[in-house]
């Protein structure tokens, strides 16, 4: 059985924001706090009531605010304290809830802690970070080269797990252990009412084992963020990085006091041999995925996190869906097969009007740093259309283009006149929430629906999963159950073909096609939801 916090957890439904990409108000081109506070009706509308913000401190935005030089403020282009308050209340107002991204990890070289710390030895922040007269090991960066990069002010190297402008913090140092508490109490004083914590793991390395991930004191350390007294009934989800469920439990068991739950990306694969590479697939890859995870988690009381998006990855419905002639079917047959499983559900900003990916014709139309880095490693070895077809495929940008909001000139991101950060989606004439709610087949309206049967039934939200079909049926059919309710989910992959199945049903209550029963022909990508009698 879940605790009664991870079931409350379940009737949570979290909307992700990337906010510099999400709505301008101002006319610079930057999505900002005023431009997602004018959004908050589409939000709730929608059916989600917590909103999750990509980083927003301030930071020189080398990796978009992954790379923080201050906790506690505001990153300049995204407003003001101020409107950060007003978003506050903004969502508290409309009984919603603020998640908040923070990044522990490490910290923008450009943050006065490394600028200190880079004065030399022997001044109160000098060991915030590593440092080494040699390179102690062979870390790369996850972004590509050396994880070691040279300072010459300091006459040492130090660690950077990901750009060299993003320097990891040495948690083994109890100062910085006590800072970063200081900084979740400061924004749950604010009214921050959870958080996602970006690449948790990583907090403890060992540096002289060569793991630079899962250290030794991880538990200790996030208890020590988590576990207090004051904020211990907060959601938090890490950003994990492993899928065995030892590990997991002992981060998100209800006992345990450290996460919520953490994103377990084994189901990311779908459609793709590695982030660049794309691979022949189809939805029973994230079916077997699925099922396994939910098999997995309901043993061990674990709260799972139901995603397929995020600011991370380029659109599922272009890897294992038909993102062309049948967009509408695909996109909203994935939501069904895994917002109606046990969970909490995460929605990225664009997933509601299942926007695809994106193409752009020159690698200077691409501003990821993560990508940037492996098309230079590709370009060695590839063609530049060889590269550019692997950075089109798996580039963050995917992710982060400017909203879609209609068919203007910026896809009303902000002003026709301004020039957006990055290019406005290739296919936003097409694909835009304009378009969308004015459609017979609205993606939103179909998000809108689910969203709701999972609201108004417990049944959805942590009622038990039973899986009927079988791993090699090309089609998922599970029920969710609580009390005497029943609910009967199906699923259709890519071909026609007939389901029956084993209970009587009312008819339909949710389906992407017409559909009067249950059971019959569905047509590729069908889904549909209903009562069993
Ligand atoms: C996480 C974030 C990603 C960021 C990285 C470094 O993976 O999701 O966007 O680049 O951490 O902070
Ligand atoms: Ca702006």
């Amino acid at each position: 059985m879940l605790s009664e916090k991870y079931k409350d957890f379940t009737g949570w439904t979290i909307y992700q924001i990337y906010p510099r990409s999400f709505q301008d108000s101002n006319g610079d081109g930057i999505g900002d706090l005023q431009g997602i506070i004018s959004k908050l009706d589409y939000i709730k509308e929608l059916g989600a009531n917590a909103v999750w913000l990509c980083p927003c401190f301030k930071s020189p935005n080398d990796d978009n605010g992954y790379d923080v030089s201050d906790y506690r403020d505001i990153m300049d282009e995204f407003g003001t304290m101020d409107d950060m308050d007003a978003l506050i209340k903004g969502l508290h107002s409309r009984g919603m809830k603020l998640i908040l991204d923070l990044v522990p990890n490490h910290t923008s070289t450009d943050h006065r802690w490394f600028q200190e710390s880079r004065k030399g030895r022997g001044n109160p922040y000098s060991d915030y970070y590593y440092w080494f007269d040699e390179i102690p090991n062979d870390w790369q960066s996850a972004f590509g080269g050396s994880a070691w990069q040279y300072d010459a002010l300091r006459g040492q190297y130090y660690l950077h797990t990901f750009a060299a402008s993003q320097a990891d913090l040495n948690w083994d140092n109890p100062a910085v252990v006590k800072e970063m508490q200081g900084v979740v109490d400061f924004w749950v004083d604010k009214g921050c009412d959870g958080f996602r914590i970006d690449v948790i793991d990583c907090i403890s390395k060992n540096i002289e084992m060569g793991e630079n991930s899962h250290g030794p004191r991880l538990h200790e350390y996030i208890r020590a963020l988590f576990g207090r007294e004051k904020v211990s009934h907060l959601f938090t989800v890490g950003e994990g990085n492993t899928n065995d469920i030892e590990d997991i439990v002992l981060h998100c068991g209800s006992e345990r006091n450290e996460l919520s739950t953490l994103f377990i990306f084994d189901h990311m694969e779908c459609g793709r041999s590695d982030k660049f590479t794309p691979k022949e697939d189809s939805l029973k890859t994230l079916r077997n995925h699925l099922v396994y995870w939910q098999t997995e988690t309901d043993k061990n009381d674990l709260l799972y996190s139901l995603f397929i998006e995020n600011h991370d990855q380029p659109q599922i419905i272009s890897r294992i869906g038909n993102d062309k002639e049948l967009r509408y079917e695909s996109a909203t047959d994935i939501a069904t097969m895994v917002y109606l499983l046990k969970g909490v559900p995460f929605i990225y900003q664009g997933q509601e009007i299942g926007m695809p990916a994106a193409h752009y014709d020159s690698i200077d139309d691409f501003d990821d740093v993560e990508c940037l880095g492996y098309y230079h490693k590709y370009r060695e070895t590839l063609s530049e259309e060889e590269c550019l077809r692997k950075i089109n495929f798996g580039s963050r940008d995917n992710a982060r283009h400017p909203m879609a909001w209609d068919d203007s000139r910026n896809s009303g991101f902000t002003d026709e006149n301004a020039t957006p950060w990055l290019l406005p989606h290739n296919r936003a004439a097409e694909v835009n929430v304009a378009k969308d709610l004015a459609s017979e087949k609205s993606v939103y309206r179909f998000y809108k629906d689910l969203l709701k049967l999972r609201k108004d039934n417990k049944a959805f939200q942590y009622g038990d999963v039973e899986v009927f079909s079988k791993a090699e049926d090309d089609f998922f059919v599970y029920t969710r159950s609580h009390g005497d309710s029943k609910w009967v989910v199906v699923c259709n992959f890519e071909t026609q073909q007939n389901i029956e199945l084993p209970f009587e049903c009312e008819m339909p209550v949710l389906a992407n096609m017409n559909r009067a029963t249950a059971s019959g022909c569905y047509a590729p990508y069908e889904c549909a939801a209903a009562k069993v009698k």
